[in-house]
């Protein structure tokens, strides 16, 4: 296990489970408000990764004022060993949105800690009630729907599954008061309210610009002068990832049905690229420098 702090722990021992957008969103979170995270992927060269980009949200957050002042940051220790987070007393999965994935993941998990510890999956679209069949004490399993990225959002979707007791929810509740996050609760269906909505939207944008009706800076452009959005659909996906935000409509669609979540062929021709957003360099948008460009 690798330490890249030395700051005195705080009360939470809190392990997040995959360290890609959103594990070190959450994580630079955590540890920007004084809690300790234990953080665990798959391999050394995406943890090594992750811990640069930790150390740089972590300056962002400073940046934008968006961490309390004269709090002592938590400790951030990375392993790829999840025995290592067997003493944790939360546990947030945030691993990839592929349904066999995040059942292992849940399983594995649940049969390593012990009652008592909170079980916080930041799924986009898995009903918990679904998760809740894979884990030993479905009670203690409630959804947090962190926002990317998440130490600038204030606002988590709360997704309560039909066994989360009010217990789990207190939990829950203590936790993100500590993070500084305000929760608003919502019952439990596939995508929840905020990506039930979003990402068709996302999927019907990246249609338009397949179709040729308009270039994704139109669209975006519309939907956030005329609309008011802050961020367009297309640039909201560059921003999530659209790798994720494939295999999060597919879940979508086995659940619903609603053709509107079935990915679009351009979407799929940006994965099949290795176009998947701002973490790849490009997407619907080009984010690399010049010299990048011209190296490729
Ligand atoms: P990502 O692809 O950036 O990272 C996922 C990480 O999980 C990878 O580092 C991968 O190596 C790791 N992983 C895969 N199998 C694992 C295993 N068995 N054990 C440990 N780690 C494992 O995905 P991202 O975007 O961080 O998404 C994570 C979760 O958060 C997904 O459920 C996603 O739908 C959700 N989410 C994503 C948001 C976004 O803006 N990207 C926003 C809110 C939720």
């Amino acid at each position: 296990m690798t330490d890249i702090r030395n700051e005195q722990p705080g009360q939470h021992r809190l392990a997040v489970v995959g360290a890609g957008v959103m594990g070190t969103n959450i994580t630079a979170l955590a540890a920007g408000h004084g809690v300790s995270v234990t953080l665990v992927d798959i391999d050394d060269e995406i943890l090594a990764t992750a811990r640069t980009t930790i150390r740089h949200k972590l300056k962002h957050a400073q940046l934008m004022g968006a961490l309390p002042a004269n709090r002592p940051q938590g400790t951030v220790t990375t392993t790829t060993s999840l025995a290592d987070i067997a003493d944790a007393t939360t546990v947030i999965e945030a691993v990839v949105e592929i349904t066999e994935v995040k059942r292992k993941v849940l399983a594995e998990v649940s049969a390593l800690v012990t009652p008592g510890t909170l079980l916080i999956s930041n799924t986009s679209c898995v009903p918990v009630d679904e998760m809740a069949d894979w884990v030993a004490r479905g009670e203690e399993l409630v959804g947090v729907h962190f926002m990317n990225p998440s130490y600038l959002i204030k606002m988590v979707e709360v997704i309560r599954g039909s066994a989360t007791t009010d217990a789990t929810m207190d939990a829950v509740g203590a936790l993100l008061r500590a993070l500084d996050r305000e929760a608003l609760v919502v019952n439990d269906a596939p995508g929840f309210v905020i990506n039930r909505l979003l990402h068709p939207l996302i999927n019907r944008a990246a249609m338009l610009v397949q179709e040729g009706v308009a270039t994704a800076e139109t669209v975006d452009g519309l939907l956030e002068g005329c609309l008011g959005h802050s961020t367009g659909p297309l640039r909201t996906a560059d921003l999530i990832g659209i790798d994720n935000l494939v295999d999060s409509l597919r879940v979508l669609h086995e659940r619903t049905g609603d053709p509107e979540c079935d990915p679009c062929e351009l979407m799929l021709r940006k994965v099949r690229d290795g176009h998947h957003g701002r973490k790849t360099g490009r997407g619907f948008y080009d984010y690399r420098s010049a010299t990048e460009r011209n190296m490729r």
